[in-house]
C-alpha cells in the first residue's frame, strides 16, 4: 500500500556529499533496523513479482554487495534458488565473466558456471540503480548462462539518470528519488 511505501522510505536516510563532494547518497540500511519496515518492503516486492510475471521464478540473482541483503529474503518467500553476482575474482570454480563500466575504469562481475540452468526464469535485484551499468551487466551473466532475465527489481531508483532505458526486461522499483 502507499502506507506502507510512505514507512519504508522514512527510514532511508539521506545523507549529502556522501561519498563526494556534490552527491546526495541515499542510505537504506536504517531501513534494516526496522523488521517491520523490511517485512512491508520483501512483503511489496514479492508481491509485485508474483503480480506481474505469469511465470514461476526459478532463480532470483543479487549483486554484490548489497543486493545480497535483499535476494535471499525474496527467494526465500518465492521458494526459488538464491545465486551471487560477485566482483572479480572471488567465485571459485568456472564463472562466466563481463567487464562494465565505472565513473574511472572498468571492473568485472562473474557467477559460478551451472548456478542458473538455460532456460531458468530469473529476476535480478539490487538496493538501487543509478546509471543502471550494473545491472545491465548483470542481465548479460544472465545471458551468457541461457537463462530468460524476467525483470529487474530494486529498491531504490535514481530516475534522472535513466539506467531503466540500458536494460532488457521490465524494470520495477519500489523508492523513486
Ligand atoms: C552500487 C549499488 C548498485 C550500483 C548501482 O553498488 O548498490 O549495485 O552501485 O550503480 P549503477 O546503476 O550506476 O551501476 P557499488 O558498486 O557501490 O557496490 P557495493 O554494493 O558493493 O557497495
Ligand atoms: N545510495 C547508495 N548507493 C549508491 C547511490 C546512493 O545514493 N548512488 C550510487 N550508488
Amino acid at each position: 500500500s502507499n502506507y506502507d511505501i510512505d514507512y519504508i522510505k522514512s527510514k532511508v536516510s539521506t545523507v549529502p556529499d556522501f561519498p563526494k563532494k556534490g552527491i546526495i547518497f541515499r542510505d537504506m540500511f536504517p531501513v534494516f533496523r526496522d523488521p517491520l519496515a523490511v517485512e512491508m518492503l520483501i512483503g511489496h516486492m514479492v508481491h509485485r513479482l508474483a503480480s506481474t510475471s505469469k511465470n514461476k521464478i526459478d532463480v532470483v540473482v543479487g549483486l554484490d554487495a548489497r543486493g545480497f541483503l535483499f535476494g535471499p529474503l525474496i527467494a526465500l518467500r518465492l521458494g526459488a534458488a538464491f545465486v551471487p553476482v560477485r566482483k572479480s575474482g572471488k567465485l571459485c570454480g568456472d564463472t562466466f565473466r563481463v567487464e562494465y563500466a565505472l565513473e574511472y575504469g572498468t571492473d568485472a562481475f562473474e557467477i559460478q558456471k551451472g548456478a542458473i540452468q538455460p532456460g531458468q526464469n530469473v529476476v535480478i535485484v539490487d538496493d538501487l540503480i543509478a546509471t543502471g551499468g550494473s545491472a545491465f551487466a548483470a542481465g548479460e551473466l544472465v545471458v551468457q548462462a541461457r537463462a530468460n532475465v524476467n525483470s529487474f527489481l530494486f529498491v531504490m531508483e535514481l530516475i534522472d539518470l535513466k539506467g531503466r532505458d540500458k536494460l532488457q526486461a521490465p524494470v520495477y522499483s519500489v523508492l523513486q528519488y
